[in-house]
């Protein structure tokens, strides 16, 4: 709604769009932008008539990190004692799909929140990097992890130790991002993706994303066992025998989220 400090948030058919919105500060994410986030996923959660998500910045920049500004002075206690930066969980327990739509800077906290999204599109002006080391501290919102699995040790190492920038071309080899396109289409390149995959049926939708997600959490055999569980259920929605049915009658489904 129109209650958003730092935001944006639009609807188009089953898509909402999130547009990060402190260009003074390049989108950087103080507790506001948190707060913000957080409400507007509270509500998309529970809309029926939400079926992605795409999250993006401007032009400039998706977010340049956390707002230093608003650490600079704080204490260990401090941090400690609010778990500084754990609010952004909730963005990891939201359970429809998330498009981060990249342009410009995605620095430290930013390259953090974009790799949280489930799809990580990137403009050829995309520029992602961990320069908490060039400020004295390390990523804190999950990059010594999250890009470690997603581009691996070495260039992970690279990355953190030296505090440098990754161009778009860089970041689609090393696998962070799936797709690079021209800066002018971004946002609705990532609407198109975004219509597409709320198109799909929703219950399968949030079970493949468990799914996907479940990768990084477990074992093959466990991986795989928790996979074929939640491939049975599916049989229990209306969308499966939608979905076949359709397919054999040579037409296309009409799904209807049960
Ligand atoms: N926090 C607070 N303010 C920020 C910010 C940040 N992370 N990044 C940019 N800004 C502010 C600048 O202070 C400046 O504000 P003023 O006009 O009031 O001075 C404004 O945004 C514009 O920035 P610049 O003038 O610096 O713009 P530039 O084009 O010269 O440089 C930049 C762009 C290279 C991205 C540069 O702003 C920069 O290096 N930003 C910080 C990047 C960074 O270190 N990010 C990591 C933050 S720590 C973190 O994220 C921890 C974690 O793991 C979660």
């Amino acid at each position: 709604g129109p209650d958003f400090e730092t935001i944006l948030l639009e609807r188009k058919g089953r898509v909402a769009l999130i547009t990060l919105n402190r260009p003074k500060a390049l989108n950087a994410l103080n507790s506001q932008v948190l707060a913000d986030i957080s409400a507007a996923l509270d509500e998309l959660e529970n809309d029926d008539e939400v079926g992605a998500v795409v999250l993006t910045g401007s032009d400039r920049a998706f977010a340049a990190g956390a707002d230093i500004k608003e650490m600079q002075s704080k204490s260990y206690m401090d941090m400690f004692l609010t778990d500084h930066f754990s609010g952004w969980d909730r963005l990891v327990a939201f359970r429809k799909p998330i498009i981060a739509a990249v342009a410009g800077y995605a620095l430290g906290g930013g390259c953090e929140l974009a790799m949280m999204c489930d799809i990580l599109l990137a403009a050829d002006t995309a520029k992602f990097g961990q320069p908490e080391i060039k400020l004295g501290v390390i990523p804190g919102m999950g990059g010594s992890q999250r890009l470690t699995r997603a581009v691996g040790k070495a260039k992970a190492m690279d990355l953190i130790l030296t505090g440098r920038n990754m161009d778009a071309e860089e970041a689609e080899r090393a696998g962070l991002v799936s797709r690079i396109v021209p800066a002018a289409d971004l946002v609705a390149t990532a609407m198109e993706v975004a219509e597409t995959v709320a198109a799909m049926s929703l219950p399968s939708v949030m079970i493949a994303k468990e799914a996907v997600d479940r990768a990084f959490e477990t074992t093959l055999t466990e991986g795989l066992r928790f996979e074929r569980r939640v491939f049975h259920s599916l049989f229990a929605t209306e969308d499966q025998k939608e979905g076949m049915t359709a397919f054999v009658e040579k037409r296309p489904a009409n799904f209807t989220n049960k």
